[in-house]
């Protein structure tokens, strides 16, 4: 397939109407976990123009960051541990529309201002988080939860196989 993406610039959620579909092209007939988390990651970065999104996957009870496209990220995070380790801890997104009030909260780059954390379950058993960070307050609702958690879905399968090797 081509590898140039369509960018939508229309609403929020034409831009995942959009770029959804050639998700699923990209990783069709790719098993490799990496190589999908990456594409992932750079897709959603050039659509949406976040400052940072990328993957935080469980190793020996530890969150490692994975594929991310963005500034240089901190690489472990531990359980009850910032938002993504909230997530990890309470299994459930979270969405923190100012991260300074977020207890806990840790700044990998000063420009993020709000923040999106999805968990990634696959028949039960905790893989990983999906982390997603704006330079705009308040960026991140549950729309974005929807479409997120649908493109999650797309690489659960894979992920659930490959992960734990
Ligand atoms: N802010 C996250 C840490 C990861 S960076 O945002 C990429 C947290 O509080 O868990």
């Amino acid at each position: 397939m081509a590898e140039d993406l369509l960018i939508n610039q229309g609403s929020k959620e034409e831009k995942y109407l959009s770029i959804i579909p050639q998700i699923k092209g990209l990783l069709k007939g790719e098993s490799d976990i990496i190589a999908n988390l990456a594409n992932i990651s750079a897709a959603l970065k050039e659509q949406f123009g976040w400052l940072w999104v990328g993957f935080y996957l469980l190793k020996n009870d530890e969150l490692v960051l994975g594929p991310f496209q963005g500034p240089v990220a901190c690489t472990r995070i531990r359980k009850g541990r910032g938002v993504c380790g909230t997530s990890w801890e309470q299994l459930k997104t979270m969405i923190v529309p100012d991260v300074e009030k977020f207890p806990g909260h840790i700044a990998c780059s000063s420009l993020s201002k709000s923040e999106i954390v999805i968990p990634i379950l696959s028949a039960g058993i905790f893989l990983g988080v999906l982390d997603v960070d704006s330079e705009l307050l308040n960026d991140f609702d549950e729309v974005d939860e929807r479409f997120l958690k649908e493109i999650l879905e797309i690489v659960e399968e894979t992920m659930q196989t490959e992960i734990h090797k």
